[in-house]
Parts: structure tokens; C-alpha cells; sequence
């Protein structure tokens, strides 16, 4: 078949579009460096599968799918309401967090306007930006926590929506309450303020607080959950915003049809009834995260405090070295090109296998072994191809 000539040209404000570049898998570390028995710890999911009763619901449910879902996945809003103590129509479902943040992006950002962020953050708050025509305004994090007074600084007339990871993806730091409440003292009228709370679920320190309450008072604070993280079930699609009850109902106006499937809905159903289970496995990866984050400081590096699933390795300049020199020892994590390596909490022998590959800190002087070639070489940034690297 010939393709259409000239091939058909995408919108100016995707054109220019970096797409979004999920994390690398152990067949890519097979593939680039011949480890047959690499591990993934590159995307902030949780090791183990969903508990039991979440997998024999799935099984059961699987019969059913050749019926559509409920769009608007009322039983899961209406459970939700009730365990966080809000009404229903204050709860928006949609596929995944980046669901939801897509829907904001679409639904208040026009042409021109600003949504404000932290430097590094998650990577895909630019993109939903982009695509709707608005401007990212990316403030430095300070020790590798949000800005919130930077932040808070950088809001103008023009910002409509202000994004505020806790914990941040990727330096795993949160913010307290207070300066959550003081950023959105700063919103412009009709903006507002996104507190995505993915990982709330492994945060101990008590002086982080969630921004739930606030939510539940202020028509212009977004708090954002999802089922990816603590629940297990990334591959399902299930997300959730708690929000007043009109912003509720503009992301509904936005949300493409059937996007959370029935599979999912029942999953998180089921997983909510597993309260005690999902909390213990999220107890077992706190343990985990404080076990990592002890022996990665014990290893002479120093790493900012630890609140999600995984913990950041600010290598800056070292850090696509540091992400290869892992992966070749069969540990593939997240690289942040200039900036650090991310590193997902995984089970305990696999945060030994990370541990067993971590060097000391120290750009220029991990030994990289070549699979295959017994001889070790030191490696320069220039000579190994860095640039190459993906995240
Ligand atoms: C801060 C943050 N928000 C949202 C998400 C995406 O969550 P979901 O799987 O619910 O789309 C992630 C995933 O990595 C994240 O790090």
C-alpha cells in the first residue's frame, strides 16, 4: 500500500510533542546488554500482584466483557464517597491518575494559559500541557523537594492549574500541609490547585498531610488518587479525583467514554474490601523503602527523605552512568538524564540484587564490566554513549 502523500501533519500544538516514555523492561536491559535475568524496578509498581480476592474477581468478571462498562463507574464513586467521607458527586473516576490530569489539562487550560510545576516532577504534567495549548511553567525543586514558595511565586493572571505531586515523583520527598494551604492562598480566581496524592498510601511522615480535608472545603483544590500504586493494579486503569462537586461534573464533560473498564471497577471494589491485606503490603514496602534507603546512605551516598515506593539517587551529572552501570548488573532502574536514578521498592531479594550493584557515589569511577568481556574499564561520560540512553 503506498502511503498518503504528503503523510498527513498532526496539529502544531502536537507536533512538537515529546511522547510519553514509560520505563525501560528487563527484555530493553536483554536487548541492550545481554543479562538474561534482569529486574524492573524502573516504574513505582508494586512487586507483588494484586491480593487473592482481587484476582478471583478478576477471573470471574472476565466472562462478562463482552458487555460495556458503567460509564461514570457510579458503584466505585459511591464507595469511595463513603470511605473518604465526601458525596459522591464530589468523586470523578477516570483511567489512571494521568487519566484524570489529562482531563484537567483538556478542560481548563486554553490556549495561552499556565500550569505551573516542580522541576524535576512527573514527566507527563508538560505533556498534558502542551497538548492543550498552555504553557509550562516549571519551577526548581529546593533540596529536592517542591518549591512551594516558588512555586507559588510563579503563579500568575494566566495560570489555570498549579501541580503539586506529594510525594513528588521522582525525588520521593513530600511537602507538609501547611505549605499546601499557603500555595493555594496564592490561586487566581478560577484556577486551580492539583494535589496529586499517586502515592499517599507509603507516606509516614506525619508532618505530610493530605490535602483530603482541604479538598473536601475548597472548590479550588483537586486531590488525585489512583489504584496503580498501593492496590496493585497499574494494568487495570483506575484512578480517582476528590473535588468539588461543578469541577466534578466539567471532568465528566471530558471523560471519553467507558474509560475505566469493568474489570478495573470491580478489581478496585475488591481491593477496597481488602483494606487489611493491600495495608499490609504497603506496610512491607515501607519497611522495605527504610531498609533501602539506610544501606544506600550507609553506602556514602546522600538521599533526600524517602515517602513514595521507590527513593532518588541524585547523581546529576552521573546519572545515565549510574543508570547503566545498574542495569549491566541486571537492575534496571529509572534515569533522569543529568539529574538522578530513580529506584523502585521491590521485594526484598530484589532491593538486595539493587544493593549488591549500587557503587559508592562518584561519577567517573564505577567500573563498568561489558557482558561477555572479562575485563573491567573505567568508564568516561564521553566514551560510553550517554546521550543515547532513554530514561
Ligand atoms: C505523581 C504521579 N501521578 C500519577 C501517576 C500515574 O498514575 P496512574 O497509573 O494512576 O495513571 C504516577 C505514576 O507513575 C505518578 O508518579
Amino acid at each position: 500500500v503506498t502511503p498518503p502523500s504528503p503523510a498527513a501533519s498532526p496539529a502544531p500544538r502536537v507536533g512538537g510533542l515529546p511522547s510519553y516514555r514509560p520505563g525501560r523492561s528487563a527484555a530493553d536491559a536483554l536487548a541492550d546488554h545481554g543479562v538474561a535475568d534482569a529486574i524492573k524496578l524502573a516504574s513505582n509498581e508494586l512487586p507483588w500482584g494484586p491480593v487473592p480476592s482481587v484476582v478471583e474477581v478478576l477471573r470471574r468478571q472476565a466472562a462478562e466483557v463482552n458487555r460495556y462498562p458503567d460509564h461514570l463507574a457510579k458503584r466505585l464513586r459511591a464507595r469511595l464517597a463513603s470511605e473518604l467521607g465526601v458525596q459522591p458527586s464530589q468523586v470523578a473516576t477516570g483511567a489512571g491518575a494521568v487519566g484524570l490530569l489529562n482531563q484537567l489539562a483538556l478542560a481548563y487550560v486554553a490556549p495561552g494559559d499556565e500550569v505551573v510545576r516542580g522541576e524535576p516532577s512527573f514527566e507527563a504534567y508538560p505533556i498534558f500541557t502542551r497538548l492543550a495549548g498552555g504553557t509550562d511553567v516549571a519551577v526548581a525543586n529546593e533540596h529536592h523537594r517542591l518549591d512551594t514558595a516558588a512555586m507559588a511565586a510563579a503563579v500568575s493572571p494566566r495560570t489555570k492549574l498549579v501541580l503539586v505531586a506529594n510525594p513528588n515523583n521522582p525525588t520521593g520527598t513530600a511537602v507538609t500541609l501547611d505549605a499546601i494551604l499557603e500555595l493555594a492562598s496564592f490561586l487566581p480566581p478560577g484556577a486551580l490547585l492539583v494535589v496529586d496524592e499517586a502515592y499517599r498510601e507509603f507516606v509516614t511522615d506525619p508532618a505530610a498531610g493530605s490535602a483530603l480535608a482541604l479538598a473536601r472545603e475548597h472548590p479550588n483544590v483537586v486531590v488525585l488518587r489512583t489504584f496503580s500504586k498501593a492496590h496493585g493494579l497499574a494494568a487495570l486503569r483506575v484512578g480517582y479525583a476528590v473535588a468539588h462537586c461543578s469541577v466534578v461534573e466539567t471532568l465528566d464533560k471530558v471523560l471519553i467514554p467507558f474509560s475505566v473498564g469493568a474489570l478495573g471497577q470491580e478489581a478496585a471494589l475488591a481491593s477496597l474490601d481488602a483494606g487489611g491485606e493491600v495495608a499490609g503490603r504497603v506496610a512491607v514496602a515501607v519497611d522495605e523503602r527504610r531498609r533501602m534507603a539506610a544501606a544506600v546512605a550507609e553506602a556514602g551516598w546522600d538521599i533526600p527523605d524517602a515517602q513514595a515506593n521507590f527513593i532518588w539517587l541524585p547523581a546529576g551529572e552521573g546519572a545515565a552512568l549510574l543508570g547503566r552501570h545498574l542495569e549491566r548488573a541486571g537492575v534496571v532502574a529509572r534515569t533522569f538524564e543529568g539529574a538522578g536514578v530513580r529506584v523502585t521498592v521491590g521485594t526484598a531479594d530484589q532491593n538486595d540484587r539493587f544493593l549488591g550493584a549500587l557503587p559508592p557515589p562518584g561519577p567517573t569511577s564505577w567500573p563498568l564490566r561489558k557482558p561477555g568481556v572479562g575485563k573491567r574499564a573505567v568508564a568516561s561520560p564521553a566514551g560510553d554513549h550517554l546521550g543515547a540512553q532513554r530514561p
